[in-house]
């Protein structure tokens, strides 16, 4: 290990020394009693539901849980608000505004970026390399004092493969600050998740979502797995009551599903092979990239005239035509079977522009 990596110096002085806020919920965990300490309204909720109880601040039962589904300790595990949640926090704990750096790696998932730019952080770009993987030796190269954190998104999104496993490794062993490995992809791909490597490298953090292969965007839970320290530390500084209680219900039903989420991973890898292979045959269809998630990156010949005569049948796909390394791409999702034939059936009747003049 050629790194110095200590929490205490990526952290930002006075987060280490931060009290946070108590809520009533933290003062008292009992389940039975009579609740005067929090101002609820004792009467019960407007819907019917009982709403009326603010949730565990901490998500013990989730954590409980999803620990053994993870296999990884419940000490090691943040729940947030989506995972953009924590790549707000992980940003604001460690990044001082206006003085410290991030690393991205373009073209990547937009949010690391933007949190960054929130918050004043100044932003060091490395590009991938033409087919879409980590030009290791610019990273660290681009590595300054002042950089707190390499944002790593793999499966990528909007390129849709895996990064290379050693590549990864390279860095977090010859980088002396927080190495974050996005996962939101990682139950489309037969590579293994970073979080068996989390004893290891206590600079890893790996990031998750509930939002793609459980299918629960709307409940808005992304998970965040690294030290327990670290962990400690998000807790400090997150909304106290960040998961909601319907939230938080939805989840622990979730979990009881996994072979449900299973077979709808499966469902959605065969359709991934069946669209990948309709557009092959389509003649606008230039390039489609191996992807390793629930969409495919596909480089038309007219993207920009093909994205506007999409929106007008009504089918939404994602326009990176003008994202670096990704110019005349469209990204489309794996959808059901039946959208993906609608998709191909429009597709195939697209007039190219040159053709109508
Ligand atoms: C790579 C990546 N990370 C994180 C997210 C955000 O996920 P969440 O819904 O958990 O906030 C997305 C959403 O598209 C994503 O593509």
């Amino acid at each position: 290990m050629n790194n110095s990596f200590d929490l205490n110096k990526i952290l930002r002085p006075h987060i280490l020394t931060l009290a946070p806020y108590s809520s009533a919920r933290d003062e008292y965990t009992g389940h039975v009693g009579i609740f005067l300490d929090a101002n609820e309204n004792p009467y019960g909720s407007v819907t019917g539901e009982n709403y009326n109880r603010y949730p565990d601040p901490y998500q013990a039962e989730i954590k409980q849980k999803l620990s053994p589904i993870k296999q990884v300790s419940p000490d090691r595990i943040f729940l947030g608000n989506g995972s953009d949640e924590p790549i707000d926090l992980l940003t604001r704990a460690t990044c001082t505004p206006g003085q410290d750096r991030v690393i991205i790696l373009p073209p990547t998932y937009g949010m690391y970026e933007v949190s960054a730019s929130i918050h004043d952080v100044k932003i060091d770009k490395v590009s991938l390399t033409n087919d879409y993987q980590i030009d290791t030796e610019a990273v660290l190269n681009a590595v300054t004092p002042l950089t707190k954190i390499i944002w790593i998104c793999s499966p990528n999104n909007p390129t849709g493969n895996v990064m290379q496993h050693d590549a990864i490794q390279t860095i977090l062993e010859n980088f002396s600050g927080l190495v974050v490995v996005d996962e939101a992809y990682i139950d489309f791909t037969n590579e293994p998740s970073w979080i068996g490597h989390l004893d290891k490298y206590p600079n890893l953090v790996v990031l998750q979502t509930f939002s793609k292969a459980w299918g629960l965007a709307g409940i808005r839970v992304g998970m965040c797995f690294a030290s327990p320290e670290l962990i400690r530390i998000l807790n400090k500084i997150k909304p106290p009551y960040n998961i909601s209680l319907p939230a938080q219900q939805a989840l622990l039903e979730g979990l009881n599903g996994i072979e449900k989420k299973d077979k709808m991973v499966a469902d959605i890898l065969q359709q991934r092979d069946a669209l990948t292979e309709m557009l092959q045959s389509l003649p606008i269809v230039v390039k489609i990239h191996p992807t390793d998630a629930n969409f495919l990156l596909v480089q038309f010949e007219e993207a920009k005239a093909v994205m506007d005569y999409l929106i007008r049948e009504t089918i939404i796909v994602r326009d990176r035509s003008r994202v670096h390394l990704c110019e005349g791409c469209l990204r489309i999702t794996v959808g059901t079977k039946e959208e993906n034939e609608v998709l191909i059936e429009s597709l195939k009747k697209f007039q190219p522009r040159n053709v109508i003049a």
